[in-house]
């Protein structure tokens, strides 16, 4: 979708649909709306009235102006009220309008900028982000491709002077929603296109797109480094493993040097320890950490952040054969903790926990995010929309939590409770890769952090939010892209 900005008034503006917003309060029209209104000689104030349209969010109206105003049809989406409206409440908003102007057949979409109590800027990307999140689709494996296609989308604003700050703000939107879309599509294709092997040719793409620095290491090479937990993992699988370590340097001098960790299981099968068919069935999504992480690679060089910026992936499947590991067997992680593995379905941890050790001592970094599709537990215990946080800093969790609210991605902190490590006790080895049921996902968040030494760490758990079995708001059914947008807003230092 090619955006861009349109120095008109509303009622100066073309397109095949104007996208403006109402909120429920409003009793009359307010400025500029009402201009708009006079323009098309009342007629939408008199098809708001005739349909008793509220403004509630979620709302929407439109109708043909035959010619009064340059824009073919106008659209009101309700904003709920005036003293609620949020970035995400514009985000559902654009989305909503947009995605019904294509379904109309609309191919350039003029759209207001939605969300006048927020400052500008927020809401250009809210726009602009909504309108991109809230229209992708996935048909690369269809015939029949929709020919229904928004090419062009213009946030109108009429004053000049606002011009540069709303050209940046929708430059953001536009990479950040874009950045989603591109692990949205990894996610979605299926797990015998998108193996190991593939995320590391895709983060050449990458490499090379961004000039990065790309190091990929084979089997034999994490033999050497002692990556016991990750390649135990990966014995039952036809398919190479591939540890990815991609690079960004900033133009100028970085100010720190962050480690972002994605976990790339690209089919987990669960191993000997075999997941039930339905819960099988989704698990193409497992490597969702890698695809967030490599989606962000992917766009840094166009943002320019001032850090170094280190991404971590430690890519297999987890798969069943005569080769796989077995329940009971001990590995060796890189920093010589042994694992007793305690379920092969706990496979996850075992791959991040070489991944944080090579992290902690090849890249020494100030700080560290992974993020894990790791337990079913977290999504028992907040549901498919909301990823779970664990630390051992609370500042960085902060941050990286301010991040997540500003890009409207839901995340809650889950206590890190140290005694819980008693669960993890082996009689064999230094620990068993599973603890009891209660608390799965802070048991797994305790064995994560036997590897990640004393560097500032967060532990994103997006099990429930990385693929949705419905259509939402801002995505359709399949990947989401969770944890996109908060790691981009995390290393811009967006506000
Ligand atoms: N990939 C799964 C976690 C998962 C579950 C992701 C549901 C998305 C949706 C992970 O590898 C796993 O199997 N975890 C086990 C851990 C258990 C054996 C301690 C789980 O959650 O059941
Ligand atoms: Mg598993
Ligand atoms: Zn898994």
């Amino acid at each position: 979708m090619k955006v861009s900005l349109l120095t008109k008034p509303l009622h100066a503006a073309d397109g095949d649909v104007l996208i403006v917003g109402a909120y429920a309060e409003d009793k009359r029209l307010p400025e500029p709306l009402a201009h708009l209104d006079r323009t098309l000689g009342g007629q939408m104030a008199e098809v708001l009235k005739e349909e008793q349209f509220q403004g509630k969010t979620g709302q929407l109206s439109h109708f043909y102006t035959a010619g009064r105003v340059p824009a073919k049809r106008v659209m009101v989406v309700g904003l709920g009220a005036r003293g609620q409206v949020t970035a995400e409440t514009v985000r559902r908003a654009a989305a909503a309008g947009v995605r019904r102007a294509r379904d109309l057949g609309a191919r350039v979409v003029s759209i207001d900028v939605l969300g006048d109590p927020l400052p500008l800027g927020q809401r250009a990307r809210a726009v602009v982000g909504g309108a991109i999140l809230g229209t992708y689709t996935f048909e690369r494996y269809r015939k029949e491709k929709t020919d229904k296609v928004v090419e062009e989308l213009r946030l109108v604003d009429p004053d000049a002077r606002r011009a540069e700050a709303l050209n940046e703000a929708i430059r953001i939107g536009q990479r950040f929603a874009e950045a989603t879309s591109f692990a949205r599509d990894l996610i979605n294709a299926p797990a015998n296109e998108v193996n190991p092997t593939y995320l590391a040719k895709t983060a050449a793409e990458i490499a090379r797109e961004g000039k990065l620095k790309l190091r990929v290491y084979e089997r034999a090479e994490c033999e050497k480094m002692g990556m016991g937990a990750y390649l135990g993992v990966a014995l039952g699988s036809d398919s190479p493993p591939k540890f990815i370590h991609l690079t960004y340097h900033p133009p100028g001098r970085a100010r720190r040097r962050v480690a972002i960790i994605g976990k790339g299981i690209t089919f987990d099968s669960g191993g000997l320890d075999l997941k039930p068919a339905d819960g099988m069935l989704r698990m193409k999504n497992d490597m969702s950490g890698a695809a967030a992480v490599l989606a962000v690679m992917r766009t840094l060089p166009a943002l320019k952040p001032p850090l170094e910026v280190h991404a971590i992936i430690a890519a297999t499947e987890n798969m069943v054969s005569g080769k796989a590991q077995r329940p009971g067997d001990i590995v060796r992680a890189m920093n010589g903790v042994t694992i007793e593995i305690g379920n092969t379905d706990a496979e996850g941890r075992l791959t991040l926990a070489d991944a944080l050790c090579y992290a902690v001592t090849r890249v020494k970094p100030d700080e560290m995010i992974d993020v894990a599709t790791l337990t079913g537990a977290c999504v028992v215990a907040l549901g498919s929309l909301c990823a779970g946080l664990l630390t051992n800093d609370q500042p960085l969790a902060d941050r990286v939590k301010a991040a997540a609210d500003l890009v409207g991605e839901r995340v809650w902190q889950l206590p890190m409770i140290d005694e819980y490590k008693e669960g993890l006790k082996s009689d064999v080895a230094d620990i068993n890769n599973v603890g009891p049921r209660g608390g799965g996902a802070i048991n797994a968040g305790i064995f994560m952090k036997e590897f990640v030494g004393d560097i500032p760490w967060v532990h994103l758990d997006i099990a429930g939010p990385a693929f949705s079995d419905k259509d939402l708001p801002l995505c359709p059914k399949g990947g989401t892209g969770f944890g996109v947008r908060t790691l981009l807003a995390y290393l811009t230092d967006l506000k």
